[in-house]
């Protein structure tokens, strides 16, 4: 199914999708407090709250040093986002001390409302996993916590076709039918 056949979904929903070419600009502290506004608003098991968000903004040291863990690839087009985010969870239970092996789940629930609400905002955000968690959770010292991903938020730049990232004008977006997304509980899956 092509991505642009419209079933009325949210405008912020629609609109969200992961550029590479960003422009450099700040996101400010403002920006940022109404993104985990966003973010701490989604559920979670117990209430439990397991998501943690630590934030870098461009042009300090801490950006470079989350950047440092990333994949070649990665640490190229993030170095124009104007902050990185590493999302974060915690490790146990709070309210028992437990493992939590809901924490990733938990995040990746808390991470969407933000990627909704940067949207709503005019903000782009690109999720990304290529990065060496082992070195980025040493890096941040947050003894009980797992980095899950990094999000690079900001604005995005035009991009001309001598671009090295013009891949955001050509890419092709596609998603799978809803048809095979949902399928009636009880028969076998079609696959697509
Ligand atoms: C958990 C996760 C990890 C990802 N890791 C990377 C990454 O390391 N590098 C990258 O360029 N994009 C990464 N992406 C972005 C995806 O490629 C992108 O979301 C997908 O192609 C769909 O495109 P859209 O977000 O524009 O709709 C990641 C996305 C998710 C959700």
């Amino acid at each position: 199914m092509n991505i642009e056949i419209e079933t009325g979904v949210l405008n912020a929903i629609e609109q969200r999708w992961s550029p590479y070419a960003f422009d450099g600009s700040a996101v400010s502290d403002q920006e940022m407090e109404v993104l985990v506004d966003a973010a701490r608003r989604a559920p979670s098991a117990f209430n439990n709250q397991s998501a943690r968000f630590l934030t870098a903004h461009r042009g300090t040291p801490e950006f470079k040093v989350i950047q440092e863990t990333m994949i070649e690839w990665n640490q190229m087009w993030t170095a124009d986002a104007g902050v990185l985010v590493v999302a974060l969870g915690r490790d146990r239970f709070a309210y028992n001390d437990t493992p939590n092996p809901l924490a990733q789940l938990e995040v990746g629930f808390a991470s969407q409302n933000l990627m909704t609400q940067a949207t709503a905002m005019g903000l782009h955000v690109h999720p990304l996993s290529g990065f060496d968690a082992d070195a980025l959770a040493a890096k941040a010292e947050v003894p009980g916590y797992t980095p899950y991903f990094i999000m690079a938020i900001g604005r995005k730049r035009v991009v001309g076709d001598d671009d090295l990232i013009a891949k955001d004008q050509g890419r092709t977006w596609s998603r799978l039918p809803i048809e095979v997304v949902a399928q009636p509980f009880g028969n076998e899956l079609i696959e697509a």
